[in-house]
């Protein structure tokens, strides 16, 4: 069992412009769905204002210290990163932090690998970024083009090289 974090990245950092993702790249879409699939993802009160719907075939953990959501099949609200980090031990697979910002500050001392969709745009008016530093510390150790122009790259704890 993994914790790992999953990003879509613009040129600049960016992820996220008025509360949603200013870029749609079904070949990012799908392969997030494969990654993600059968697992659990950890994602904001924010995060999960964007979604029409609970994230199918996954347990959706929703963050919040303070919002309700209606009980519904496989979602969950924790109130803080502690609660989700007791999970991990009696979980029979991996935890996915999908964002956003706040989220993934959230648990940058956690996360044991990143996954990065590299966005080959940079995109005006955003106002949400990942931490300059999130992948200090990572090593790159595979890619994968899902799309001319679009490229994914999986990092893992380690030396740079
Ligand atoms: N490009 C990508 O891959 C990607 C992925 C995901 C999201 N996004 C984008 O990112 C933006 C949203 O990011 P965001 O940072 O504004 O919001 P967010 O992280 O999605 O949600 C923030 C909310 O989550 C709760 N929360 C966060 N940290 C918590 C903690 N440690 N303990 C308890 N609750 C916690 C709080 O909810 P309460 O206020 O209810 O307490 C907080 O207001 C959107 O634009 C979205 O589209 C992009």
């Amino acid at each position: 069992m993994s914790i790992i974090g999953i990003v879509a990245v613009d040129r600049q950092g960016a992820i996220g412009r008025r509360g949603s993702i200013p870029w749609h790249y079904s070949a990012d879409l799908k392969f997030f769905k494969q990654q993600t699939v059968g697992h659990a993802c950890v994602m904001g009160y924010r995060t999960w204002l964007t979604l029409k719907k609970p994230l199918p075939n996954r347990l959706n953990i929703v963050m919040s210290r303070s919002a309700e959501i209606e009980g519904q099949e496989s979602v969950i609200v924790l109130r803080d990163k502690l609660s989700v980090l007791s999970l991990k031990p009696y979980l029979a697979c991996d935890l996915f932090i999908i964002g956003g910002e706040q989220v993934y500050r959230t648990f940058l001392g956690e996360i044991e690998r990143w996954i990065v969709t590299e966005i080959p745009l940079a995109v005006t008016d955003t106002d949400t970024f990942m931490p300059k530093d999130y992948l200090q510390g990572f090593r790159p150790y595979s890619s994968q083009e899902l799309e001319e122009n679009l490229k994914v790259t999986f990092y893992e704890r380690g030396e740079k090289r």
